[in-house]
């Protein structure tokens, strides 16, 4: 059962990854129902997604890793967790951009809110500026990813990095968890050219 969620959020992240690229196209959209997991990847059908687009890159970055080390680059503000680096998300992004790196993947699954950083992260990354919802690490990574590059978001909404940064949305993937719970939202953008995003910013 679990291999088939997972095997369909493949195909239809397989099915986006290789169609025509047309700037109004409306993104498609997956529905699921799923255990909920603070691990986000551990759940089958955003694990599936996830593990698609990794396939796909030759640089993936993920600033708020946890324990996968799946992506070339990996950050975790937590000393504990796995990842290779230990520092402030928009510090890690800042470094890489002057390194000179250029991404083909970011991965942007930070916590959802204050609360959840309480109850399921140990507190780490509380002093963060929860009103301004990450605006910094959106732009940075932004500036990190190539040309036609993936942003994958996860959250509680589906902003995503958004057509003011150059984004346009591929996928979008529910998934519910029940009542006592809100559903994770995955949002897939690809980075569109300029004469691209200005035919997506006249249709919205
Ligand atoms: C939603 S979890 C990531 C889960 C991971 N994608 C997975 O599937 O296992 C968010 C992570 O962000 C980390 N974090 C919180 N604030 C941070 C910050 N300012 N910079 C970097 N990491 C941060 C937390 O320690 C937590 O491990």
């Amino acid at each position: 059962m679990e291999d088939n969620i997972q095997a369909n959020c493949e195909s239809a992240a397989r099915r986006c990854y290789g169609a025509p690229s047309h700037p109004q196209r409306a993104p498609q959209f997956s529905y699921v129902w799923a255990m909920p997991d603070s691990n986000t990847f551990n759940i089958p059908a955003i694990r599936g997604l996830v593990k698609y687009y990794l396939s796909q890159a030759a640089i993936s970055v993920d600033p708020f890793a946890r324990n996968k080390r799946w992506a070339t680059y990996t950050n975790d503000l937590n000393s504990e967790t796995a990842a290779e680096y230990h520092l402030e998300a928009r510090e890690f992004l800042a470094q890489l951009i002057e390194q000179g790196i250029q991404a083909d993947l970011v991965i942007f699954d930070p916590p959802y809110s204050p609360t959840q950083v309480k109850e399921c992260y140990g507190g780490v990354g509380l002093k963060n500026d929860w009103i301004g919802g990450w605006r910094e690490e959106r732009n940075l990574m932004s500036q990190l990813l190539k040309p036609d590059g993936i942003a994958i978001s996860c959250g509680w909404n589906s902003i995503g990095l958004g057509v003011q940064r150059g984004f346009r949305k591929e996928l979008i993937l529910l998934v519910c968890h029940g009542r006592e719970h809100n559903d994770t939202i995955v949002t897939v953008e690809r980075k569109v050219v300029s004469a691209q995003l200005s035919l997506i910013s006249e249709a919205a």
